[in-house]
């Protein structure tokens, strides 16, 4: 079987390190890829946006399945161009990636189907969403629309502060033409979790729940991030948190899916807030996660590429889902200065140092020569298994200090529980 995995960064390297473990496979591209996919994909020379080319590639190469990491290309209807095609596709058509395509669209979609999520309006103008701020209490959160790389997200202390943020998205644009529409929302207070689940078309497996660091710094201090570190499981993830995730989210996140003839095949990630055992739905996204991917995948016992076949064709069950007892850990390693402005293209040195049983997954890098150098902000995702997330977090910070590049910066509290 050939597959090609679209995409670049950790997530993609871990999707393609677990693809490589199927005795199914014969052949793993990835588009385009990076210095650590390559160690186990051909990279081919495509931009992940660029999907005409993926599928004109695709084609050509007689690929059996298309597996689409980010959600940039799922939101262009990559999925429903394979289709087209009659190529498979893993990941949902444009109709069910608007869920993370766009806020507004899926604050509603929560509200139409009942899903439990923060209280919320939306606004195309201005002057309204000054107005309408007055009718939230602070902290309140001000997020733009569209797609902003998780950095839409802008959660105000003072109504002051509050509504700079309106017109830094809606008038300077911040995150450009994703700040067209905003929501503005309740803040929720509580504990993250990100369940990811795989959507065969008309059931929602949920995989082991797992917990992000979206801040940059220590003690979730900085910016928000695409993610700074993860663990699995995440111990708040409890029976009565899974039973209530069953009823009142997953059953009518489903319901929506029917109602609105959404036929989603592929991950859907789901961000909740939680307190008392209760859970609220922050976000929809439409692919896997990262870092979540990270420390979800290397627990999975079971054959990712029969999980695709089976989420694709219909037939997937939770039993086909088998996992380790082992839990995980990953530290991100980004440039300095992330996620507002870094430097590419500095020497990565240490990597061959690090001991057996660690997993580095490539996120930012590219091959020079010799070396292997730093190209993005998230450069590596360094994880480890262990029998506790204590055993696994002292591997991986053991192991963070054998690789280095100039201004390296990481987070040296990630599950610090
Ligand atoms: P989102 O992209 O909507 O998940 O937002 C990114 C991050 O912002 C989330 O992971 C939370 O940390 C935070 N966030 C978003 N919405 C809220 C909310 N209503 N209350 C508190 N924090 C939020
Ligand atoms: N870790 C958050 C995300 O993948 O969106």
């Amino acid at each position: 079987m050939k597959i090609l995995v679209v995409g670049s960064g950790a997530r993609e390297h871990t999707i393609c390190w677990k693809i490589a473990q199927s005795e199914k496979v014969d052949k793993i591209y990835c588009a385009p890829g990076n210095a650590g996919i390559a160690q186990v994909a051909e990279c081919v020379d495509i931009k992940a946006e660029d999907v005409k080319k993926i599928v004109d590639f695709a084609q050509q190469e007689k690929i059996d399945i298309t597996v689409i990491g980010p959600e940039a290309p799922l939101v262009e209807g990559l999925a429903d161009l394979l289709n087209e095609k009659g190529l498979k596709a893993f990941g949902p058509v444009k109709k069910g990636a608007v869920l993370e395509g766009s806020k507004a669209y899926s604050k509603d979609f929560m509200k139409k189907y009942n899903v439990p999520t923060a209280k919320y309006e939306t606004y195309t103008n201005t002057e309204k969403a000054l107005e309408g701020l007055i009718d939230f209490d602070v902290p309140v959160v001000v997020k733009a629309d569209g797609l902003a790389a998780g950095k839409g997200v802008l959660i105000c202390q003072t109504q002051k502060e509050a509504q700079d943020a309106v017109k830094s998205i809606m008038e300077d644009k911040q995150f450009g033409d994703a700040g067209n529409s905003i929501v503005i929302e309740e803040f929720l207070d509580g504990i993250e979790t990100s369940l990811l689940c795989f959507v065969n078309g008309k059931d929602i497996i949920p995989m082991e729940s797992a917990r992000d660091y979206k801040k940059a710094f220590d003690n979730d201090q900085g910016l928000n991030t695409g993610g700074m570190g993860c663990f699995s499981p995440n111990p708040i993830y409890t029976k009565q948190l899974n039973e209530y995730i069953k009823t009142k989210i997953l059953d009518t996140t489903l319901e929506g899916f029917k109602g609105e003839n959404i036929d989603f095949r592929g991950v859907l990630f789901i961000g909740l807030m939680i307190k008392n055992n209760e859970a609220k739905v922050l976000e929809y996204n439409v692919r896997f996660g990262d870092p979540e991917t990270e420390v979800v995948l290397p627990r999975l016992k079971s054959d990712l590429v029969e999980i695709i076949e089976k989420t694709i064709d219909g037939t997937l069950k939770e039993e086909d889902l088998m996992w380790k007892d082992e839990k995980s850990v990953t530290v991100i390693l980004a440039s300095g200065g992330y996620p507002v402005k870094y430097e590419k293209g500095k020497i990565i040195t240490g990597l061959e140092e690090v001991d057996k049983d660690i997993i580095v997954f490539h996120g930012g890098t590219k091959h020079d020569k010799n070396n292997i150098l730093t190209n993005g902000g998230r450069v590596l995702a360094v994880t480890a298994l262990g029998k506790t997330i204590k055993e696994a977090r002292n591997k991986v910070y053991d192991n963070v200090k054998k690789i280095n590049f100039e201004k390296k910066q990481f987070r040296t509290d990630i599950a610090k529980l």
